[in-house]
This record gives structure tokens, C-alpha cells and sequence, in this order.
């Protein structure tokens, strides 16, 4: 058994009204009503935020944000900073998630600009890495990754990561209903927790949660769990309907 405590995590990304947000959140908040032993984090749009930070109130799900930038404050038209997410309620934020990436320009640098500006004012960043389904047709799945971990990481030490939350999320997987085996997500998360020790040290890499991420649903959520290296998952499309997701937070 596993020490780390598991974590599901919903992605709402570009979906859902202000009040479509609040009533998914609230019927979420009275199905998970007797959960124990797992975290809960919803990431909703900037807007519904506040809205469903106190929907959730006094349930153990957490809010997180999808983005943020690494700046505390300025003239950044459209940008979100950390304290920002902080006083909407928010205690997790998604960093470097592949369509950021692949959309808006993200690269390994400002995502550890990112990282560090979250852990600066106390959010808790799950960090998102994967590979293409080309780089793994050419056997880089694991240097693409190590790539990734290094640089996201790079200037921060052991101490510094003890709420850090690592996602792997193969592109190819997300989205597409091709989910990684746990066989396959398995042989990830063994290689990344030994690159954390390598980078850094066992205790932060036997402590670290790594979540799945890729087209994860209630029917296989129970097979990933039971892998020894997945510590969670992170959830696209199926968190986007408050039964459904419930379903995978009772994995
Ligand atoms: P998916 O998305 O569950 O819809 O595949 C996962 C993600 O993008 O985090």
C-alpha cells in the first residue's frame, strides 16, 4: 500500500457556464459527500472560481486554477497571477499541461517560471509532462520526459517540492479515448520517480505523488489505481459530469 495519498483531479478546461459550473460543483461536493483517504480538486474556468469555491465550501474538494503567470503583478493583459488564484480560493494550480504547450507557446522555461512563481505564494502545481505519440513511436518517450522533469524542476531543491504534483500525460492518450495501458503508465511513473531521485532524493521521490492523465474514465480507473507508482489521476473530458467523475473519485 501506497503512503501517498491519492489524489483525483478534474480538468473543467474551456467548458461550462458561470452557473453550469456552480451546479455541477455542488452536486460533486454532495456526491463525494462520504469520501475518506482520497483529495478532490476541481480546476473550473478564472471566472467560476469564486463561484465554486463556495459551492464547495466545507467539502474536501480543493479548487485549482488551469493556469497562472509567473509574474506577481503588471501589465499583462489576460494573464492570472498566483495570489490572484489564491484569493479566489484556490490551492492547487495545473502548470505546463500539453495544450498550453502545444496552443499558447508554453515551453519547459516558463513552465518552471511557473512552478516556482506557485510555490512562491503557497499553490500547490501539478506539473504536466508527456510525450507525442511520435516521440514514442521513436523510443523518446523517456528522454522527452527526463527532458521535461529537468527543466521544469531546474533551480529548486528537495525542500522545495513537497507539494508539487507530477501528471504524466501521454498527448497521445488525451482526449482520444486511447489510454496508456497501466502497464505502460506503470513503467512511466517507475521511470520518473527514479529521475526525481536521481535529480533530487529518494524520501522527496518516495513522498511525490504522480498522477495519470489521458483519457481516464470510471471503467478504468480502478486498473490504474492499482498500479504501486500511480498516485492519481488527472481528468479531462469524464470530470466534466459531476456523476461521472464521483464514479472515478470511488474508484
Ligand atoms: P482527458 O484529458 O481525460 O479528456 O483525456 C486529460 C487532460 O487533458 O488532463
Amino acid at each position: 500500500m501506497s503512503k501517498r495519498t491519492p489524489l483525483i483531479a478534474g480538468n473543467w478546461k474551456m467548458y461550462k457556464t458561470c452557473g453550469e459550473s456552480v451546479k455541477s460543483a455542488q452536486l460533486l461536493k454532495s456526491l463525494v459527500d462520504g469520501v475518506t483517504g482520497t483529495d478532490i480538486m476541481i480546476a473550473p474556468t478564472f471566472t467560476s472560481l469564486q463561484p465554486v469555491f463556495n459551492a464547495i465550501k466545507g467539502s474536501r474538494i480543493d479548487l485549482g486554477g488551469q493556469n497562472l503567470h509567473w509574474e506577481t503583478e503588471g501589465a499583462f493583459t489576460g494573464e492570472i497571477s498566483g495570489d490572484i488564484l489564491k484569493s479566489a480560493g484556490c490551492s492547487f494550480v495545473i502548470i505546463g499541461h500539453s495544450e498550453r504547450r502545444q496552443y499558447f507557446g508554453e515551453t519547459d522555461e516558463t513552465v518552471n517560471k511557473k512552478i516556482k512563481a506557485a510555490l512562491a505564494c503557497g499553490l500547490k502545481p501539478i506539473f504536466c509532462i508527456g510525450e507525442s505519440d511520435a516521440e514514442r513511436d521513436s523510443n523518446l518517450t523517456f528522454s522527452v520526459l527526463d527532458k521535461q522533469v529537468q527543466a521544469g524542476l531546474k533551480g529548486l531543491v528537495s525542500d522545495d517540492l513537497k507539494d508539487l504534483v507530477l501528471a504524466y500525460e501521454p498527448i497521445w492518450a488525451i482526449g482520444t479515448g486511447k489510454t496508456a495501458t497501466s502497464d505502460q503508465a506503470q513503467e512511466v511513473h517507475t521511470f520518473l520517480r527514479a529521475s526525481i531521485a536521481k535529480q533530487f532524493d529518494d524520501p522527496l521521490a518516495q513522498s511525490l505523488r504522480i498522477l495519470y492523465g489521458g483519457s481516464v474514465k470510471p471503467g478504468n480507473t480502478a486498473e490504474l489505481m492499482s498500479m504501486p507508482d500511480i498516485d492519481g489521476a488527472l481528468v479531462g473530458g469524464a470530470s466534466l459530469d459531476a456523476e461521472t467523475f464521483s464514479q472515478i473519485v470511488n474508484y
